[in-house]
C-alpha cells in the first residue's frame, strides 16, 4: 500500500495529502485490470473547480479535455454538488420498483430540452452509462419494428458491449470477434480526407447514399435502424456536410428504420446554442442516445424517446438497479438547471467561435495543423506530416499533448489513427481560457517543429 502525508489546508481547501502519481500507478497497476492513461508520466487529479484541475503536486491545470467530455456544467459546480448533497442526506437509492418524485422531475426536464430536436420525444429511461443507453436504443428499435439489422457509420464510438462494440467504426476500439449479426458500417462524411476529384457537397451525397446502397445490397432491404453520432467525437471530430445527415435520415426511413442520435459527446449543449447536436442537421430522431455531460461527471445516461417506441417494451421486464436512483436524477434535475440558468449552451457557441478562429488563423501558418473543425467547444486539430499526402502524425499529437501539459493545459487526442486533438472543455470556458489554450499550442508546436 502506497505511503499517505499528512494533508494542509490552503486556500480553503485542503491540500491534497496522498500518495503521490507515481505511487498510485504502481498502486493500481497492482490491484486493477490493465488500463490506457494518457501521459508518459501519467497525471494524478487531485482536485477540480468549474474549467480547472490541480495535480498531487497542488499544480493548476486549465482542463480542455472535461474527463473525456464529461464536465459540462464545471467541476464540482456549487449547485449541483448541494443537490447532490441535499438528496444523499435524504434518501441515496431505491429502484423503480417503487415510486420517488425525483425521477419524474429529471425526466421532465430532460424532455423539456429535448423538444426542440423533436417534440414527440415524450418517454425517458435513465441508464447508467452511454454504453448501455447505446444497447437499449437497439433494443428499442428491434421490440419497435420486428426487425434486427442496423446501419453505423466507420469512424463512430457507441461503447464498450457487444452491440455497442459492433456498432463502433475503429479498429482500435473492437477487439471481441465474433461482433454481432446484422451491422453494417456506412462510410463517415470525413470531408478532410474525401477523394480530390470530389466537391464536399458532392462527397456527402455520396457517403449518404452509400447508406442506401448497403441498405439495397447487403441487408434484407428493411432495418431495425441507424446509430449516428453528429459530430463522430472519439472518431477525430468529424464534422459532416449539412446535406449529409438529412439525405441519411430519408434513406432510412424508407428501409423502415428507426433514427438514434448518439449525442453521449455532442447533447448537453456542447456543439453550442442547441441542446442536441442532431438539431444542427434538422433531423427528427426517434431515439435519442446520452450520457456524459448529463451527469457532469456523475455515472448516468438516458434514452429519450416517443411514447410509441417507448411502449413496445410494455410487458416485457425492464429494469436496472442504478439508473436514474434518487441522486442520480436530482444531478440530472441540477446539471440541466446550470445549463440554462448559466446559458452554457450559448456561451459554448460564443467561446467555440472564437476559439476555433484562432485555431483557423494558426493553422493557415502552419502545414502541420491538417484541418482544423467543430462546432462549440466541441473541437479537433488535425495534425499531419504535410499538407500534400496528408499523412496522419500520431506521435506530433502525443507530444503536443505532452508539451501542452507542461504549459498547464489540457487536451484529449483520438481518432482512427491517433492524430486529432480534441479540445472540449467545460462549457463554463471563458475567451481568456481560450485566449491561454491557443498560446499553449503554439508554444508548444513551436518547441516541436522549429
Ligand atoms: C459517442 C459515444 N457514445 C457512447 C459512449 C459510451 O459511453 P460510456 O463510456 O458512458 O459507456 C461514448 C464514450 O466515450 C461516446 O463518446
Amino acid at each position: 500500500m502506497a505511503k499517505t502525508a499528512t494533508a494542509v489546508k490552503t486556500n480553503g481547501h485542503t491540500a491534497y495529502g496522498g500518495p503521490s502519481a507515481a505511487e498510485t500507478l504502481k498502486w493500481r497497476e497492482k490491484t486493477c485490470f490493465p488500463m490506457m492513461s494518457y501521459y508518459k508520466e501519467p497525471m494524478l487529479v487531485a482536485r477540480g473547480s468549474m474549467q480547472y484541475v490541480w495535480d498531487d503536486k497542488g499544480r493548476k491545470y486549465l482542463d480542455a479535455f472535461a474527463g473525456v467530455v464529461t464536465v459540462s456544467v464545471g467541476h464540482c459546480h456549487p449547485l449541483v454538488v448541494e443537490r447532490a448533497q441535499k438528496q444523499m442526506e435524504k434518501l441515496w437509492h431505491t429502484t423503480t420498483l417503487y415510486l420517488y418524485p425525483e425521477l419524474p422531475k429529471a425526466a421532465e426536464h430532460l424532455l423539456k430540452m429535448v423538444k426542440p430536436a423533436n417534440p414527440a420525444l415524450d418517454a425517458v429511461f435513465f441508464t447508467n452509462s452511454g454504453t448501455e443507453a447505446t444497447e437499449l436504443a437497439t433494443v428499442l428499435c428491434k421490440a419497435y419494428t420486428g426487425r434486427s439489422e442496423f446501419i453505423g457509420l466507420r469512424h463512430s464510438f457507441h461503447g464498450r458491449t457487444m452491440m455497442s462494440m459492433t456498432l463502433t467504426g475503429q479498429s482500435t476500439w473492437r477487439h471481441s470477434l465474433p461482433y454481432l449479426p446484422g451491422v453494417n458500417l456506412a462510410p463517415a462524411n470525413y470531408t478532410y480526407r474525401r477523394p480530390s476529384s470530389m466537391t464536399p457537397e458532392q462527397y456527402a451525397e455520396w457517403c449518404a447514399d452509400e447508406v442506401k446502397n448497403i441498405i439495397d445490397h447487403a441487408t434484407s432491404g428493411k432495418i431495425a435502424g441507424f446509430i449516428g453520432e453528429p459530430i463522430a467525437g472519439n472518431g477525430g471530430c468529424i464534422v459532416p456536410e449539412p446535406s449529409y445527415f438529412p439525405r441519411v435520415y430519408k434513406h432510412v426511413k424508407d428501409a423502415g428504420g428507426l433514427y438514434i442520435t448518439d449525442e453521449v459527446q455532442c447533447g448537453v449543449g456542447r456543439t453550442g446554442d442547441d441542446f442536441l447536436g442532431i438539431q444542427k442537421w434538422g433531423v427528427k430522431p426517434d431515439i435519442v442516445d446520452m450520457a456524459k455531460g448529463l451527469g457532469n461527471g456523475f455515472p448516468i445516461g438516458a434514452v429519450v424517446t416517443t411514447r410509441e417506441v417507448a411502449d413496445s417494451l410494455k410487458g416485457r421486464l425492464h429494469f436496472n438497479t442504478f439508473g436514474g436512483n434518487p441522486v442520480a436524477s436530482a444531478v440530472v434535475d441540477a446539471v440541466l438547471e446550470v445549463i440554462e440558468t448559466e446559458k452554457l449552451a450559448h456561451n459554448s457557441k460564443v467561446v467555440g467561435d472564437y476559439l476555433i478562429a484562432k485555431l483557423k488563423k494558426m493553422a493557415a501558418k502552419d502545414e502541420r495543423i491538417g484541418d482544423v473543425r467543430g462546432m462549440g467547444l466541441m473541437l479537433g486539430v488535425e495534425l499531419v506530416k504535410d499538407a500534400k499526402t496528408k499523412a496522419p502524425d500520431a506521435q506530433l499529437a502525443a507530444e503536443v499533448m505532452e508539451a501542452m501539459r507542461v504549459e498547464g493545459v489540457l487536451i484529449g487526442k483520438g481518432a482512427q489513427a491517433g492524430n486529432v486533438l480534441r479540445i472540449k472543455p467545460p462549457l463554463c470556458f471563458t475567451k481568456e481560457n481560450a485566449d491561454q489554450l491557443v498560446d499553449a499550442l503554439e508554444k508548444s508546436l513551436k518547441k516541436l517543429l522549429d
